[in-house]
């Protein structure tokens, strides 16, 4: 997991960076927090702690193990963050000045550097301030652009402090591979609802995260990302179009618009396997005793992919079983002619279903099974990425 050094200068935003330390601590990530004397005049040290349980350092004079703490900490970080990062912090360190314990941080600091400038839409626009900044971005920082909106102080404009899920996005970014970098990759997430009336549907149990991840997985390496997703209840990724279907029908017509598009297609959607063979219009009356529901068949998306498909594209299948997962997942690679499938045990409750964890097993066309222990379907996203990526020889 990634050791960040978070700094954090004395903007209003920066309460906001305590749900960005939230979320860090939530992802395993191990954190220093560093604030400014003028930061901790908005936000105190204490609720940075008691967040993360990760330590918070605001004096620049403090000796750790011998050694003055900006040179200890500075060697101690995979990545360095400054958010907010004010005018008045991006003009120290675009100027070589070290007056306190971020600023003597970042000028000892030798990795990737992320700034996330924060400030009233003036002093935003302020040509110092611009030239700053873009002296920053010269130099090798990744300088996020701030959002529009209304800012603190009543104005509007320029300079708030954007979605904490941004800066965690390019975190990863700056620190993985950008091994996808313009690759087009269209994933499927989610179930599909096959309506019976205007208030009852059949579904699939599939809480979307799996591919969710590999969605996310795949932009933070680089890739164009479009995400065709049943209904679940999770939030659009951070830069990833996202398109929201119901039914399978609507899953399939989605998936054939952008078919052309795709360099690999990954179906991980949980599609109903049959509908009502009639909607009724009217909400059905619970008269009679015993019910029929007469389901047709929703016709199998994936194999219709696979059969339209060029040469180049290739094509990956979800398997979810209760028994005989190799046989079952072997079946369905062949009969449907993918180049992978990603198998799972369902029977499993700590894994699978609404989870965060997945265990799965691998296979590719040329019968290679690679077994993927229990681990987090975030972790397990990148797995499947990388043995996408070694069996997908053009990505290379
Ligand atoms: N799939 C699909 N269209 C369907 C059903 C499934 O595209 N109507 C895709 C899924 O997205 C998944 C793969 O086919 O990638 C396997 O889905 P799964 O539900 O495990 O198996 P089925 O093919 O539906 O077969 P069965 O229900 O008999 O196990």
């Amino acid at each position: 997991m990634p050791k960040i050094l978070l700094c954090v200068t004395g903007g209003v935003a920066a309460y906001k960076a305590i749900d960005l330390v939230s979320s860090m601590r939530k992802r395993g990530d191990e954190v220093r927090i560093l604030m400014t004397e003028s930061a901790t005049r908005f936000v105190s040290p204490v609720s940075f702690s008691s967040v993360g349980n990760f330590p918070v350092y605001t004096d620049a004079f403090e000796v750790s193990d011998g050694r003055i703490l900006h040179t200890t900490l500075s060697l101690w970080g995979d990545i360095l963050v400054v958010a907010p990062m004010t005018a008045n912090t991006a003009a120290k360190i675009a100027n070589g000045i070290a007056d306190n314990i971020v600023a003597m941080t970042v000028l000892a600091f030798n990795g990737p550097k992320i700034g996330v400038p924060s400030m009233n839409v003036r002093m935003y626009e302020n040509p110092i301030t611009t030239q700053n900044l873009s002296k920053l971005s010269k130099i090798g920082w990744h300088i996020l652009e701030p959002a529009t909106g209304h800012l603190a102080d009543g104005e509007y404009g320029k300079g708030r402090y954007p979605d904490n899920s941004q800066i965690l996005f390019e975190i990863e970014k700056a620190l993985g591979p950008a091994d996808y970098k313009d690759i087009n990759v269209l994933v499927t997430a989610g179930p599909t609802r096959e309506p019976i009336d205007p208030v009852r549907y059949i579904t699939n149990r599939s809480s979307g995260k799996m591919g969710y991840e590999i969605a996310k997985a795949a932009k933070i390496r680089g890739a164009n990302v479009f995400l065709v997703s049943g209904p679940v209840a999770l939030p659009a990724p951070y830069g990833i179009e996202r398109k929201s279907v119901q039914t399978a029908n609507e899953m399939k017509n989605a998936i054939l618009d952008r078919m052309e598009w795709a360099d690999i297609i990954v179906m991980a959607a949980a599609v109903a396997d049959y509908k009502p063979s009639v909607f009724s219009n009217q909400k059905i009356k619970k008269r009679a005793d015993e019910m029929n529901l007469h389901l047709v068949k929703t016709g199998d998306i994936l194999e219709e992919v696979s059969k339209m498909r060029k040469p180049n594209q290739f094509v990956v299948g979800f398997a979810a079983e209760t028994e005989n997962l190799l046989e079952n997942a072997r079946y369905k690679l062949e009969s449907k002619k993918l180049d992978m499938i990603v198998a799972n045990d369902i029977s499993h409750s700590n894994i699978g279903f609404d989870s965060d964890y997945n265990e799965v097993t691998i296979i590719c066309g040329n019968n290679n099974v690679i077994h993927i222990g229990r681990n987090k379907k975030s972790s397990i996203a990148q797995n499947i990425l990388d043995i996408i990526r070694s069996h997908r020889v053009k990505l290379a």
